[in-house]
């Protein structure tokens, strides 16, 4: 295992790999790694033959500097967690070296980026752009992996790569969870007691929730699962929407599409998590 820091440290190793024609699996994360993280890492270990991760909090993604500023960040722990799995590189860039100069791209990923966190973080998922966009520039991977924990995210990276015109294969990977339901998170560490205590709810609720299909019309069943969480003394969802899996719009009718997904996000005091559940999927 390797740490990088430099575009041109990391070109050196990559350019190594492609001569012995190994392909790169790649894993962009904001550290404070857990096991979701590392589920991914193993699954770039499955699928090529080098694995880099990298490790970077994205100034431009974060529409709120308390969030940004509070991020946690201990390249110790996570030097350690990676030492337990198949990582041959990790790369952990300072922002000078990502961005040498403002990036002031805009993307345009359409309705895609028009609700739910598109909505309520705006000018997110366009830093998220950036910073992928960047960071596949500079690993150049066959293949990068995602988790589907971040649903949206996932449809935006795919929607890029698409506009890019960018030959990276997209994996998606499920989402790892707490023996308690809650989606495993980097923010979960800032949770007080009483609201871990709580959190797990949001998962329990949309697990659930799923009983509602197909009975129950979609209306009612999202004012079921606000309802729920909300009766939560710590927890405030801030949206729950039933989307197409492919579009992100909302349903009105469970027969509206093959691929059906709820979204939540939910503040535990400051803190914002955000979970889904997939209702249907032909
Ligand atoms: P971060 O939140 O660190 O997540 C890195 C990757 O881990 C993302 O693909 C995310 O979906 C995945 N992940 C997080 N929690 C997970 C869980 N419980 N189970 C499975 N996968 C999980 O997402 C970002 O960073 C950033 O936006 C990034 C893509 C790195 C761009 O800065």
């Amino acid at each position: 295992m390797q740490v990088v820091h430099t575009i041109a440290e990391l070109k050196q190793l990559t350019d190594r790999a492609r001569e012995k024609r190994q392909t790169i699996g790649f894993v962009p994360t904001m550290g404070a790694l857990h096991n979701g993280h590392l589920s991914l890492v193993d699954k770039a270990a499955a699928h090529a033959d080098m694995v880099i991760i990298s490790i970077f909090v994205n100034p431009t993604q974060f529409n709120n500097a308390k969030d940004l500023e509070r991020y946690p960040r201990d390249m110790q722990t996570d030097l350690k967690a990676l030492s337990t799995v198949k990582c041959d590189v990790i790369f952990a860039p300072s922002v000078e070296e990502v961005y040498p100069e403002t990036d002031n791209r805009q993307f345009n990923f359409g309705e895609l980026e028009t609700v739910m966190e598109g909505q309520f973080r705006p000018g997110h998922f366009n830093g998220v752009a950036q910073v992928v966009s960047r960071l596949f520039d500079m690993v150049n991977p066959d293949k990068a992996f995602f988790g589907l924990k971040d649903f949206q995210q996932l449809a935006i990276i795919r929607a890029m790569t698409k506009q890019l015109q960018l030959a990276v294969e997209i994996v998606p990977c499920d989402t790892i969870r707490e023996k308690d339901g809650l989606a495993m998170s980097s923010r979960n560490t800032l949770l007080n007691d009483a609201q871990r205590k709580n959190a797990p709810a949001i998962a329990r609720t949309l697990f659930e929730s799923c009983n509602f299909v197909p009975d129950t019309s979609v209306e009612s069943a999202k004012e079921a699962v606000k309802q729920a969480i909300n009766a939560n003394d710590e927890l405030e969802v801030e949206y729950f929407e039933i989307v197409d899996g492919y579009t992100l719009q909302p349903v009105d009718n469970w027969d509206e599409s093959e691929y059906i997904v709820g979204c939540i996000a939910v503040f535990a005091g400051e803190i914002r998590l955000i979970d889904n559940v997939t209702y249907k999927l032909l």
